[in-house]
């Protein structure tokens, strides 16, 4: 028998970091090593009980099992198109102008199969969150990195961009608002530019939006910039907001005729979601600010213990920064990013993310995430002290 060889694509990409990284965590854990795992931003709280109510009310029901719709259910889509109108002042027409999906990392590749061709160049900031530029090569597109720096605020420089690049080939752009890892909030002023050098460019614009109900007092969309839905779509997802990461349940909203191209692809590639699935979104959607506010505080008693690990690590941050993360500046002593994250996991079997992953912006950062226990938070930081004092 001949080797088996994998398509090319597949050389182009490599497994997941986290992927490989909790393979090392669970050998080390199979050891009998009680490794922490601050490195995930998986919601380790459960969605709301109605929510919960009803996914198992629908499962009970005789004539919900069968294949759903590709589009999803209309209450489902009114239900993210009242979401958008309620907390971003964006307004959607819900049979037309959204599309739900199974969470937004498959919409990556939705977006990316509806838009790019091989050799279309895509811009994707660097540090992001990988799969943008993993997808893109999957897709046989060229990857444009651009710069977010801590002194630009991690806002895109748009001259910059223009300078440095021949733009001619240039198809898409990614942004992710409030941005992973860095924690940023999006400059209204810049999202205007951005939308004007897309038009001006005939780039489409995605913004990636997961995180913006997680530590974030002014919940933005990048819609809500005059004229966006003529060039810009966007993704969402109940992952983080609602507590739903593996229940698979996000959205994209762009122009009629972009969701269309969207829907081309993926309804060539999945049969639609359980119905069970889209009833609970219904009513993870319909929750009232009580919800939002709840889920902040606990994130916000979290956040202080780690703005603590990063103390006792002497790492700079700002304070003010959103969502499910810490993002902070390593001290100068150290090589980067990669050698305090080891020496953590050696010496006290806890789990940083080394920004490297995200970029070589990010080799002088560290992420830490706030999905685990305020009594894990002060575990590690019990055992990081034990490491720093010595
Ligand atoms: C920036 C960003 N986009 C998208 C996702 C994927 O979210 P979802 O669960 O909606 O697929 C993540 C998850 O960590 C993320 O950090």
């Amino acid at each position: 028998m001949k080797m088996i060889r994998p398509a090319d694509r597949v050389n182009n990409v490599q497994e997941y970091y986290f992927s490989v990284k909790l393979k090392q965590i669970d050998k080390m854990r199979s050891e009998g090593k009680d490794v922490i795992n601050l490195g995930i931003g998986s919601p380790d709280r459960k969605p709301a009980p109605d929510v919960i109510e009803a996914l198992t009310q629908t499962a009970q029901l005789d004539n919900v099992h069968g294949y759903q719709s590709y589009i999803g259910i209309p209450a489902l889509r009114k239900a993210f198109a009242n979401w958008y109108g309620k907390n971003y002042g964006v307004e959607l027409d819900p049979a037309s102008e959204i599309l739900p999906l199974m969470g937004s990392k498959e919409g990556i590749m939705h977006i990316s199969m509806a838009f790019l061709n091989p050799g279309d160049e895509v811009l994707i900031p660097d540090p992001g969150y990988p799969t943008y530029q993993a997808v893109a090569r999957l897709v046989g597109a060229e990857v444009r990195f651009y710069d977010l720096r801590e002194e630009n605020s991690w806002q895109p420089d748009l001259a910059a961009i223009e300078r440095d690049n021949d733009l001619s080939r240039v198809k898409l752009m990614w942004l992710n608002y409030p941005n992973m890892p860095t924690g940023a909030q999006a400059d209204p002023e810049v999202m205007k530019k951005i939308i004007a050098f897309g038009k001006k460019h005939s780039i489409i614009i995605c913004n990636d939006n997961p995180y913006s109900f997680v530590l974030n007092p002014k919940p933005s969309s990048l819609l809500a910039v005059e004229g966006a839905k003529d060039i810009a779509i966007e993704l969402n997802s109940l992952s983080k907001s609602h507590n739903m990461a593996g229940w698979r349940i996000g959205m994209v909203a762009s122009n009629k005729e972009f969701i269309d191209y969207i829907l081309r692809v993926k309804s060539n590639m999945d049969s639609g979601m359980f119905r069970g699935l889209q009833d609970a979104a219904v009513k993870a959607l319909e929750c009232d600010d009580d919800w939002y506010r709840q889920l902040n505080e606990i994130y916000a008693e979290r956040r202080k213990l780690v703005f603590e690990i990063m103390d006792l690590l002497k790492c700079e941050y700002d304070p003010g920064q959103v969502g499910l993360f810490v993002w902070g500046r390593i001290p100068a002593s150290y090589t980067d990013a990669g050698e305090l994250s080891d020496l953590i996991l050696d010496k006290a079997n806890v789990f940083l993310t080394p920004g490297f992953i995200f970029g070589t912006n990010g080799s002088r950062y560290i992420r830490i995430s706030l999905c685990c226990t305020v009594e894990v938070l002060k575990e590690a930081i019990r055992r990081i002290n034990l490491i720093v004092k010595n």
